[in-house]
């Protein structure tokens, strides 16, 4: 078994080693560490909560986020769809940003699922929303109107570490609104990292969160949904409503707690890596760069993503094709040299072209 094993993690590497995929965090592959964490993880049943590691994690998540309780889903999209089934009923609204995931990439499964409103609002170009933008979407008690109940904010926002002092601002608008407070944290351990806050204190004001594993911290799946024993005690009801209750889930869990383990404070060497590359391709005349924590985005003049795209493909080097910006990640499978390698490679695409 030791020897399929090893053949396995030999034919990953060397199947993986010569690219570098720079569309997402999402794409990063176990190390060999997190695998053995998988093959020594102790499992049992997690739907009669007897899986000892999903359980390790979940006490570890709600630790790190400041919270009573946290509950181990299958992805960002469950965990959020999850908090908006929980926090709201039929007929009851989500009040959230225009670009916010929630928003725009989660096929408005709270509304299809659950009869639940979501009223985006226009994001400025931090990513962020304002106080009388929420005030002004509150909703008067009118049979006219669906009732105002939830805010999900996000952090970071396209990379971008929301400011804490705003976010609380944000937070104490809704409040006052009568609104319970859903922070979609995806990468909140990014804004942390890069804001030198612990998570807890960035997370404070908000009922619940979700914290994503299969990004930046480099499992290969996985949310936290976090908030108080009553809210996630129902959360648990709405994971296994959505088929998300999970059974000897310790396989996967083992991989979570190893990343919150190893890999929170290393997302400093990728907002490193990212700034590097930004400082590199800024150097490209005509081109427009910009970077936060982990994301370089570069906005083309004109409409040659496919060009560069395909260009770079052949040199093992893999990017996604958009207009008028491409957004490039840095994760823990691209390193330093790696970035010199793409700013080449970029560098030389335009001088030929
Ligand atoms: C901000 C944000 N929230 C939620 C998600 C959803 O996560 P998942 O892909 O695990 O469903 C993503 C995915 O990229 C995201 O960027």
């Amino acid at each position: 078994m030791a020897t399929a094993y090893n053949k396995m993690r030999a034919d990953i590497s060397t199947k993986h080693s010569s690219n570098i995929d720079l569309r997402s965090d999402t794409v990063t592959r176990p190390d060999s560490g997190m695998f053995e964490a998988m093959m020594a993880a102790s499992v049992g049943d997690d739907v009669y909560g007897e899986d000892q590691t999903v359980n390790a994690l979940e006490e570890k998540a709600a630790k790190l986020l400041g919270k009573e309780a946290a509950v181990f889903v299958s992805s960002g999209t469950q965990s959020n769809l999850i908090a908006m089934l929980t926090h709201c009923r039929r007929g009851e609204e989500v009040i959230t940003g225009e670009q916010y995931h929630v928003s725009v990439s989660e096929a408005h499964g709270a509304s299809v699922l659950g009869g639940i409103a979501i009223c985006p609002l226009q994001t400025n170009e931090r990513g962020s929303l304002t106080v009388d933008q929420i005030s002004a979407a509150i909703k008067p008690d009118d049979p006219h109107y669906p009732i105002s109940r939830l805010l999900c904010l996000e952090n970071t926002v396209s990379g971008e570490v929301q400011v804490p002092e705003h976010m609380l601002m944000l937070c104490r608008a809704g409040r006052q609104g009568g609104l319970s407070l859903h922070l979609d944290g995806a990468r909140l351990m990014n804004a942390s990292i890069a804001l030198e806050k612990s998570a807890a204190e960035l997370v404070d004001p908000f009922d619940s969160i979700s914290l994503c594993l299969s990004k930046g911290l480099g499992a290969p799946v996985g949310s936290l949904l976090s908030g108080s024993n009553e809210f996630i005690r129902i959360a648990r009801r709405n994971r296994k409503l959505l088929g998300g209750g999970m059974r000897q889930a310790g396989i996967l869990a083992a991989c979570g707690l190893y990343a919150l383990e190893h890999n929170i404070d290393r997302l400093a060497e990728d907002h490193a890596n990212a700034a590097i590359l930004a400082e590199g391709l800024a150097r490209i005349k005509d081109l427009k760069v910009w970077q936060q924590t982990n994301m370089v985005f570069i906005e083309l003049a004109d409409d040659h993503a496919a060009e560069l795209q395909a260009s770079l493909a052949e040199q093992g080097i893999v990017i996604s094709a958009g207009f008028p910006s491409i957004r490039l990640v840095t994760h823990l499978d691209v390193d330093s040299s790696d970035i010199e390698r793409v700013v080449d490679s970029i560098s030389s695409f335009y001088r030929n072209r």
